[in-house]
């Protein structure tokens, strides 16, 4: 890792710069260039709509104001597309992949905001100056672990929060939540969580229940808890201007909120209209949201859900954030205005949060989604990609920009499947589930008045589509959960580009259809209506294998599923909730290499808490070894302190002649005859 110093010029600047919408074009510009070789593909830039490489395009890292462009009519002229230069997420950062698969990345290190430019090597430019940080890696693997390093990893996350979730804007009142919950369960559809939106507070005041909709959150909580559902409630800054409501009341008090140029704190509208916005810059501020939660949360909540934090002026429609509002910082952060913090907003009140879910319940491990965050922000909450539209270019972009995401140090990530806006099409719901259930972050949701977006709301035949997708993942979730372990302990993604199969393959680098779960697994989607996409596939065995039936076979909105030559994929069962044991049996996909050989890794612990960080886990590896007519599995080596649970294990073992079937116990060797 090499610390190099920007060029700062102002001698360079392209005549079509001098014009940008997003930059005040006053004052000297500071640019860092980075000239790339030829034959070298970029990406990360973090979250953005568009294609998976970033070669030729140019990006904004501005945390975005949603409703800045073209105000109503309808909700609809909200959304965002692929010429939308900025999201609500911000991550100055490029990965470069040379032609030889060596890697690279650059990360400019600065809150202000700043312009990626991708059109001739790296430019990036902004109004501040700013050190760029270079990480070189003999591949995007090994990059990606030191931006790991870097700005940390994200935490193992508890394990419902890999579970299928559902949401709408909003299951409103309460008896509708339990209507939905018991939907899932009357038609076998696997779902762990129920999300909450804002309709449960009193009047938009954040810490409060609607009197009459949300009487008993605890009463509800219990419920869903009593059928193996968690929940997730939403939680937006804005504190309602109310005198007597006490969250306003104490704000005031204790001098929590963003100040005005005039020093009297700002107010801007948020969805209770005049609010007052926390600054989470100030320790003392932080400190005073965290102590909002233990009550909070005491309702039975399980995880929380920032909304609005790029942070987003509501109301009036296409109101701006003032740049002069003043963030007083503390504590390390100096005093300075919304030009430096605006992007680090979400971050700060992410990590608040998460803080204050881990403090208040220190033996849970804290589930938080957040819509805005800064790079590193995957310590604190997944993401989601915010308002996307019910469209097919939406669906491809969900992928593109997860893919994005993961290059960008954020592996916790996934889109509102079927569409935040509008309503999908059956087609376009199915084939969304059908690769949506596969996203690191699987969550169905929709906007405030649209037709209903559950799984089964499209007739009996995309139900079975949603059904057997979702059935899928919970097969797969042993196999996830290990790849979360990976993403906490050394920083790899959860989805991957089909590239990092094989860096040095040129052809690989603009495959943004298919992608990779893990090393192991590659996915098949179809992203487009019309127009099939042609698959740019890497080199090797890769065979298909079903999860679920006959699933890949017969429906074209399943995703075809491949497994690598060489690995072995642990998989579970068919549970309707991860608080059902998934490993009775275990069942160790074997895809042997041409040598005969395979291997493959199963991370298990407690799915919750803390012990694993006191030795309570198993992380075994698997081997497998042809010898003659037949495969033998074993435990080649095993960490950790836990104990081993007595377990059948089917093994299923994929060659060119076909699939053969053995069962056993781990303890022994497990043989399974290729005839
Ligand atoms: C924002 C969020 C959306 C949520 C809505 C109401 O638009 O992005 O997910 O449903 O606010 O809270």
């Amino acid at each position: 890792m090499a610390l190099v110093e920007p060029r700062l010029s102002t001698a360079n600047v392209p005549d079509s710069w001098a014009t940008a919408p997003l930059f005040s074009t006053s004052g000297a510009r500071r640019f860092a260039t980075i000239a790339t070789a030829e034959g070298t593909s970029l990406y990360g830039t973090g979250e953005i709509a568009g294609p998976l490489l970033r070669n030729g395009q140019v990006t904004e890292v501005s945390t975005m104001q949603p409703f800045r462009r073209d105000p109503p009519p309808g909700l609809g002229s909200l959304e965002y597309d692929d010429a939308t230069p900025n999201l609500y997420q911000a991550h100055p950062w490029v990965l470069g992949v040379r032609a030889d698969g060596s890697a690279f990345g650059a990360l400019a290190d600065t809150s202000y905001r700043l312009r990626i430019d991708l059109t001739a090597g790296i430019v990036f430019s902004g109004e501040e100056p700013f050190p760029v940080i270079v990480i070189e890696g003999d591949s995007p693997q090994e990059v990606l672990r030191q931006l790991g390093e870097l700005t940390g990893t994200m935490e193992l996350p508890p394990l419902w929060a890999l579970g299928y979730q559902q949401a709408r804007w909003s299951y409103l009142p309460d008896a509708r939540v339990r209507e939905v919950a018991d939907e899932f369960r009357a038609r076998s559809i696997p779902c762990d969580v129920i999300w909450v939106d804002i309709d449960y507070m009193d009047e938009f005041r954040i810490f409060t229940f609607e009197p009459e909709g949300f009487s008993d959150p605890s009463g509800l909580n219990d419920y869903l808890h009593g059928q193996g559902f968690r929940s997730v409630w939403i939680l937006d800054p804005g504190v309602k201007v109310d005198p007597g409501y006490s969250v306003y009341e104490e704000g005031l008090a204790g001098e929590h909120f963003l100040l005005g140029p005039d020093g009297e704190p700002f107010t801007g509208g948020s969805w209770p209209l005049d609010s007052h916005w926390p600054d989470f810059t100030r320790p003392e501020t932080r400190e005073w949201w965290k102590a909002y939660f233990p009550a909070f949360l005491g309702n039975g909540l399980d995880g929380i859900w920032i909304d609005v934090n790029e942070p987003s002026l509501i109301f009036p429609v296409g109101a701006q954030f003032p740049e002069d509002v003043v963030h007083r910082g503390g504590g390390g952060l100096p005093e300075a205005t919304h030009r430096r913090y605006r992007n680090a907003y979400g971050l700060l009140m992410a990590q608040a949060t998460f803080e204050a879910l881990r403090e208040a319940r220190p033996q849970r491990r804290p589930f938080v989604l957040s819509r805005s965050n800064f790079i590193g922000g995957q310590r604190y909450a997944a993401m989601w990609t915010g308002d996307n539209s019910a469209s097919w270019a939406h669906l491809y972009w969900s992928v593109t920009m997860s893919l994005n995401m993961g290059l960008s140090g954020q592996p916790f990530v996934g889109p509102d499947i079927g569409g935040f806006f509008k309503t999908p099409s059956p087609s376009l719901y199915a084939h969304w589930i059908g690769v949506g259930a596969l996203f690191p972050f699987s969550r169905t949701h929709t906007v405030s008045g649209s037709a209903d977006q559950e799984p089964w709301s499209f007739g009996a035949e995309v139900e079975s589509t949603a059904r057997t997708a979702i059935e899928r993942r919970y097969r797969l979730l042993p196999y996830l959960y290990t790849l979360f372990h990976e993403a906490s302990t050394i920083g790899l993604p959860v989805w991957r580009p089909v590239f990092f199969a094989d860096p040095s393959d040129a052809s690989l680098r603009a495959e943004d259809h298919a992608f990779l779960l893990g090393a192991d697994v590659l996915v098949e989607p179809v992203l487009t209506e019309a127009d099939p996409h042609e698959f740019a596939l890497p080199d090797g065995a890769w065979r298909p294998f079903t999860l679920v039936g006959e699933d890949s076979d017969s429906d074209p909105a399943i995703p075809t599923l491949k497994a690598r030559g060489g690995a072995i994929i642990p998989l579970g069962e068919v549970i309707q909730t991860t608080t059902e044991p998934s490993l009775e049996p275990l069942t160790l996909l074997v895809s042997l290499d041409d040598r005969g050989q395979a291997e493959g890794i199963l991370y298990e612990d407690d799915g919750e808490g803390y012990d694993y960080r006191d030795g309570d886990y198993l992380l075994t590896t698997y081997a497998a070894e042809r010898i003659d007519g037949t495969v033998a599995l074993t435990i080649a080596s095993q960490e950790g302190d836990r104990q081993r649970p007595e377990r059948t294990v089917n093994v299923v073992v994929l060659t060119d002649e076909g699939t053969f079937f053995g069962t056993g116990s781990e303890t022994s060797v497990i043989r399974v005859p290729l005839q």
